[in-house]
């Protein structure tokens, strides 16, 4: 069985690979080298799906069941950063709706919408890319340091069902297909460039 934290920080790492995606988005509608019309829409629904279907249905809910608690119950050290965390999980899922809306309404061509996306995404970017380093630096480090193999147990049986769809040993076919999908219609250097129009 693959441990928790190994299917943890993979995970994290195809997240990365996610939210690199979306900065380049960021960049091209920024500096107008990307119109709004020409922006790749199936690439980003696929990458919404991701974000909805693994990161905060399978990922999130499974930090919050088992590892934030077996923490909590080991040592206060833990309090902050995990009521941080946990309110931060909750934030994501707002802030994955306010893009999506953002989003649909660009696609729809309503005005001022591209500005409304930059913004959501760059919030969207921030937040996460925060909550990944607490998790990284200060959650993932405490937990090797403070929970024993019994402690580890039910983390790593719950992290084991729902393994990495790129990275894990027993990719889930779904989300393999949809990571797959999403790296191949990724803009160079993470794709194969043949997602982004009117470049
Ligand atoms: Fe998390
Ligand atoms: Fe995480």
């Amino acid at each position: 069985m693959t441990s928790a934290l190994t299917i943890m920080k993979r995970e994290h790492l195809s997240l990365n690979t996610v939210l690199h995606v979306l900065n380049q988005l960021v960049l091209d509608l920024e500096s107008g080298r990307l119109r709004s019309e020409d922006v790749d829409y199936e690439l980003f629904e696929k990458i919404m799906s991701y974000i909805e279907e693994f990161l905060d249905t399978m990922h999130h809910p499974k930090e919050d069941k088992y590892l934030f608690p077996a923490l909590l119950k080991k040592t206060s050290e833990a309090n902050d950063v995990i009521m941080e965390l946990q309110e931060q999980h909750k934030k994501g899922v707002e802030h994955r709706q306010k893009l999506e809306v953002h989003f649909q309404a660009m696609k729809d061509k309503h005005p001022g919408q591209v500005e409304k996306v930059i913004e959501a995404l760059k919030d969207y970017l921030q937040a996460h890319r925060e909550h990944m380093k607490l998790e990284d630096n200060i959650v993932m480090p405490m937990a090797e340091r403070v929970l024993t193999a019994e402690d580890w147990a039910p983390i790593d049986e719950a992290f084991n069902q729902n393994q990495d769809p790129v990275f894990g040993d027993v990719p889930k076919n779904k989300f393999r297909k949809l990571l797959s999908d999403i790296t191949f219609l990724a803009p160079a250097p993470i794709g194969l460039g043949g997602g982004r129009k009117g470049s």
